[in-house]
């Protein structure tokens, strides 16, 4: 069962924690209110506060059928919630999933990001026991290669029209940790 597993995670600066209905408008103000800065993140622009909250409703069947683990980063001095954080396409009979990340473009670049993505990683390794995970980022998206490679994710291959955004296909690289 996923409720058993499911934890509130603490790092020094942060709180991770489920995203619930409440914080929908949080994020959308945060993050989803700005598609150029998500479009290498979720391929879908919302057009209103509407729209992603509906999204954000059907986290609660996800969060029950345990195969989709995700995250609100909340900054702890001020109780916003400024990023999200999933574990996703868990493949159980190989042990391994994937793991995907966004901060909010007013909380960029100050480390929380980094933060955030290796308790995840210590948690999916320690906790729920996988053997394997893998980023696949847009190679455009210069950001999220610096992390993961800070992260010393290994860099194994290109995965050639791997993200479609509007009618256009990007190449993605994959990085992996494997423990
Ligand atoms: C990808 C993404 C999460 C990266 O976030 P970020 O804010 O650049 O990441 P961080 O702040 O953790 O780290 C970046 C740099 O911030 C700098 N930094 C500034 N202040 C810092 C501080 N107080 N502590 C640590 N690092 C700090 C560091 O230079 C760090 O680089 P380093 O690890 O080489 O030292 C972010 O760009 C994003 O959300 N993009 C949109 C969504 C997206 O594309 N997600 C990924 C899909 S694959």
């Amino acid at each position: 069962m996923i409720e058993d597993k499911y934890k509130e995670l603490e790092t020094e600066r942060l709180m991770l924690r489920k995203i619930t209905d409440i914080d929908a408008k949080m994020l959308y103000q945060n993050i989803f209110n700005n598609f150029d800065w998500y479009k290498f993140y979720y391929q879908v622009p919302f057009k209103s506060l509407g729209e992603y909250q509906d999204l954000v409703s059907k986290y609660k069947e996800w969060y029950l059928n345990g195969n989709h683990f995700r995250w609100g980063i909340v900054e702890k001095n001020s109780n916003e919630m400024i990023g999200a954080i999933h574990l996703h396409s868990k493949d159980t009979l190989n042990n391994n999933c994937k793991i995907g990340y966004i901060i909010s473009y007013r909380y960029n670049k100050q480390g929380y990001a980094k933060e955030a993505v290796e308790k995840i990683l210590d948690f999916a390794f320690q906790e729920l026991k996988f053997h394997r995970v893998e980023a696949d980022i847009v190679v455009e998206n210069i950001d999220s290669i610096h992390l993961a490679e800070s992260l010393d994710m290994q860099f194994e291959s290109i995965k050639h029209d791997g993200y479609k955004l509007e009618d256009k296909y990007y190449d993605e690289k994959v990085y992996t940790m494997i423990r």
